[in-house]
């Protein structure tokens, strides 16, 4: 069943007074129950949950251990996460651990329609489709952050950033027109900031105070991923944080699985399911060899690929070089590769110029968070033409009859173009998530950015032994006394690199 729609032009941001201890405000938000796709298909959702529940031991046993104290009853909690099968598992676990949960995907093309629609029919609300607009996507995360009676979350789950801008450009505004009674001309030519720019001064329009009202009672947000932890460092170094945040994508037994493993597999899943096109023996260029480039090139290596590699950081180059793969510049490769691939967290890696030199029947795809590592929009604007083989598959044939395939539109492929890593390993960089949102409910701790201490990173670890038959072995105390730490751990000073 499809629920009320959210218009593409905003309308649905309606003005309404209501009263809140005594003091009128306007709410931003008309409050929708939900807003996915099809709600007929919860029950396939609810199968996949079902399932999937038994490759997350470690979402699983933090349930366990924590429901019947319900640490997070009380706390308003807001996700902007990709809402998949594994996602929906995250949201019942902090639903059991008490929390009142509202929820966005990360991504215009990685909700799981059927998960979302298992979530919705629980009652959560869950604002997130595959095939969402820009402007759709804005609205949901704005949906995800407004509560009943225009209140905000107390606690924010982040995957990429985006609720976290959404405020802090939000609170930017309010301040700019506050100081000079009007607003900031609008700069901007990239068609996604150009959305959220629209959308805040809507929302300022309705209340100009919305997110000054907000933000006291947001303790914190846990960040999932490498791109947007570095916004949020940015943010720090620039005392520009309005609230806490904690690093989840830095804990070991996040990045050095999920980054490494879950790409392993899940770029691989992604590229099969769109262009079904046989991998061995084609060469395929890695761009950046961090712990995603590392997952993205042992993977398509395994397939019988050749892989090169191009890299900035040159111990990185070094141990791709170390690893038997080629590094070389981008240029130097553009008419080698038949597959391009980009995991560099950075901006234009692949430009249009770029495009245009590549070989016939070129495919080119990014893992990144965001989509600005290949120049979609020049590409779009180009004097190639578009033709949409399917959804999230696109072929571009340039003046000279040559053709190469985008995937997902540059979008993350393996979310784009399959259902993103597998249960397993979201389950240790979920489980680190709720340790977060434990952590920033208990302490409430001061504005600054956090990390998971090596205990709870070793428990996350160890939760998920058993489930793959592997026994550890336990010191004696003589063997920790001589290597200097304590039988049960933690086993690695804080610098340790895995
Ligand atoms: P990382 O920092 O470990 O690795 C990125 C690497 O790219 C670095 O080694 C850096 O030196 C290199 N690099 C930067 N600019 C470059 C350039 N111009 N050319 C070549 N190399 C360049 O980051 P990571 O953890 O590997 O994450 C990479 C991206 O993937 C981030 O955007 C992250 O948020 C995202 N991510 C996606 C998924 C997914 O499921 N799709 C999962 C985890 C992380
Ligand atoms: N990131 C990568 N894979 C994912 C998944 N399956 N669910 C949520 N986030 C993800």
């Amino acid at each position: 069943m499809r629920v009320a729609n959210l218009n593409s032009d905003n309308s649905v941001i309606i003005k309404k007074v209501i009263k809140n201890a005594g003091e009128s405000m306007n709410n931003v938000v008309e409050i929708l129950p939900n807003k996915v796709k099809d709600m007929s298909l919860s029950k396939l959702g609810r199968y996949q949950i079902d399932i999937s529940e038994k490759e997350m031991p470690g979402l699983m046993s933090l349930r366990k251990q924590h429901a019947d104290k319900q640490p997070l009853a009380g706390f308003r909690l807001t996700g902007s996460l990709h809402m998949t099968t594994e996602t929906a598992i995250l949201i019942e676990t902090l639903k059991d651990l008490g929390a009142d949960v509202r929820w966005a995907s990360c991504n215009i093309f990685s909700t799981q329609d059927e998960a979302a629609a298992a979530i919705a029919k629980t009652g959560t609300p869950v604002y997130a489709w595959k095939g969402e607009t820009l402007e759709e996507y804005w609205e949901c995360t704005l949906q995800a952050l407004t509560f009943d009676g225009n209140l905000g979350p107390n606690l924010i789950v982040d995957d990429g950033g985006d609720a976290t801008l959404l405020i802090h450009k939000g609170y930017e505004l309010e301040n700019y027109f506050n100081e000079h009674g009007n607003y900031p001309e609008i700069t901007t030519t990239n068609p996604e900031e150009l959305v959220v720019e629209k959308l805040i001064r809507k929302v300022h329009k309705l209340n100009g105070n919305h997110w000054h009202n907000i933000v006291p009672d947001i303790i914190g947000v846990s960040e999932e991923t490498t791109t947007g932890v570095a916004r949020l460092v940015q943010m720090e170094q620039e005392k520009k944080l309005l609230f806490s945040a904690f690093n989840v994508n830095d804990s070991a037994t996040k990045s050095k699985f999920d980054n490494l493993y879950g790409c392993r597999e899940s770029l691989a899943d992604g590229i099969k399911r769109s262009t079904e096109v046989m991998l061995a023996g084609k060469t395929v260029v890695v761009c950046g060899y961090g712990d995603v480039g590392k997952g993205c090139a042992q993977s398509m290596k395994s397939y019988g690929c050749k892989v090169i590699v191009t890299e900035i950081d040159p111990i990185c180059a070094l141990q791709a070089a170390m690893e038997g793969y080629e590094v070389k510049t981008l240029e130097s490769v553009l008419d080698k590769g038949h597959l391009f691939v980009t995991t560099t967290g950075n901006k234009d890696i692949i430009t249009l110029e770029d495009m245009r030199k590549m070989r016939d029947q070129a495919i080119v795809c990014n893992i990144g968070h965001f989509d600005n590592e290949i120049q979609v929009d020049a590409l779009n604007d180009s004097d190639a033409k578009r033709e949409q083989i399917k959804p999230q598959y696109d072929r571009y044939t340039f003046p000279d009859g040559k053709q190469i395939f985008l995937l997902a539109e540059g979008r993350l492929v393996n979310l784009g173009c399959a259902t993103g890593h597998a249960s397993f390993v979201m389950s240790t960089s979920f489980a680190n998530q709720v340790l977060a949102q434990l952590f920033l409910a208990k302490e409430k701790p001061e504005v600054k950015l956090y990390n998971l201490p090596k205990e709870l990173d070793e428990e996350v670890a160890r939760l998920h032994l058993k489930h793959l038959d592997a026994d550890l072995t336990v010191l004696t105390k003589d063997q920790a006394d001589y290597i200097g730490v304590k039988v049960e751990g933690p086993f690695k000073k804080d610098e340790y690199r895995y």
